[in-house]
């Protein structure tokens, strides 16, 4: 579907669940976000019944979100589900990597082949302290796993902070020498409680490029690999098999070529990353409402999406999008 701005709308990402088994700094504030209860969560059966309405209204590419999806039950089967809905014909994942070597296999044999994972530091401890409890040696047999067994393209989202890992730049580009991988450098963006409760402040991506442009080559791809439009602007250091992303949501908006829609893992459809304004589609499910009713809301929602998001402005920011990153799914 074809909002108003002329974007063609195609994309969405699906939380399922703002439960998560790390509390990454930037993401949630230490004493943890309060957790949606059980009950207000969508069910798979929901979700699906959403999925299948926005596929009829041009949606071909879904990506599940978190909080961190691993951890919801039967996360499998819910994929397996996804994978049988025709005219889909994109299913991806974004995950921690903390629970990925045990379900990577599962996943696969699901139909499951693009996953992302976030992963802010190639060093134990520092690990350790940007997501409070998380294990790096999990994460890397994790990533490990899914190169062994075949998915492709796997992205590697590496959110940048000043004076936290600006020192790891070469360290993450460098992986690309021997892994497939497109490893994405991420402009911190304001977003949520933990955000107005840190002082952390984003890299911009100019600076990763020029690191790298220190010591490597950096050229474009033209194109996307994989091909998925996304936020990424994609490169490659002469000589690697993998690539660079360079995602600048705050030196470079990308508003103007958004194609995607949010599901909140409650249940309501947000139609920009930044702006709290969300159509509650939990409600009118729950209160008995048609596939035809239902089809209208997602189609207003989506000719509603603002044409851009004020709100790349952090000062502007510390009073907006107060739902936490972990609600949303990214
Ligand atoms: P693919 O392009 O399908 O690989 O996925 P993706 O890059 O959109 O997904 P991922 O979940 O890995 O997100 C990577 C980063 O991009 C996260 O920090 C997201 O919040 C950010 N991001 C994704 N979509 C948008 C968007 O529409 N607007 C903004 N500002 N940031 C986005
Ligand atoms: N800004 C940018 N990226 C973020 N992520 C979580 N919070 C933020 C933020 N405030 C990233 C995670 C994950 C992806 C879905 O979003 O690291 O890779
Ligand atoms: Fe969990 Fe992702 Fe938030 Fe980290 S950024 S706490 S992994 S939801």
């Amino acid at each position: 579907m074809i909002d108003k701005f002329n974007r063609e709308i195609n994309y969405l990402r699906v939380s399922i669940t703002d439960r998560c088994n790390l509390r990454c700094q930037y993401c949630m504030p230490k004493e943890g976000v309060s957790l949606i209860g059980h009950q207000d969560i969508l069910s798979y059966e929901e979700i699906l019944r959403i999925v299948r309405i926005s596929v009829g209204l041009g949606i071909i590419k879904v990506r599940v979100t978190g909080g961190e999806p691993l951890v919801r039950k039967d996360i499998v089967g819910f994929l397996r589900s996804l994978g049988r809905i025709e005219e889909l014909r994109d299913i991806s994942l974004t995950t921690n990597g903390i629970l990925l070597e045990e379900l990577a296999e599962d996943m696969f044999d699901a139909g499951i082949r693009r996953i992302n994972v976030s992963l802010d530091s190639l060093l134990p401890e520092r690990y350790r302290t940007i997501t409070r409890v998380g294990d790096l040696d999990r994460v890397l047999r994790g990533i490990l796993a899914v190169h062994r067994i075949g998915y492709a393209p796997i992205k590697i989202n590496v959110v940048a902070i000043k004076g936290f890992n600006d020192d790891e730049i070469m360290d993450f580009a460098r992986l690309t020498f021997e892994y497939p991988f497109q490893i994405r450098f991420i402009e911190y963006m304001p977003i949520g409680t933990a955000f107005l409760k840190n002082d952390f402040e984003y890299i911009s991506n100019n600076v990763i490029i020029q690191t790298i442009q220190k010591t490597e080559t950096l050229e474009p791809v033209s194109g996307h690999t994989n091909g998925a439009e996304g936020p990424a602007r994609v490169y490659r250091i002469r000589g690697a098999v993998g690539e660079i992303g360079i995602i600048s949501a705050i030196s470079h908006g990308f508003c103007e070529s958004c194609n995607r829609l949010r599901l909140t893992a409650d249940g309501s459809l947000r139609t920009c990353l930044l702006s709290d304004e969300e159509v509650d589609l939990k409600g009118i499910m729950r209160a008995g409402c048609s596939d035809a009713e239902l089809e209208k809301v997602i189609r207003n929602a989506i000719l509603s999406k603002p044409q851009r998001s004020s709100t790349f402005c952090y000062e502007v920011n510390r009073k907006k999008c107060v739902r936490s990153m972990s609600a949303i799914g990214g």
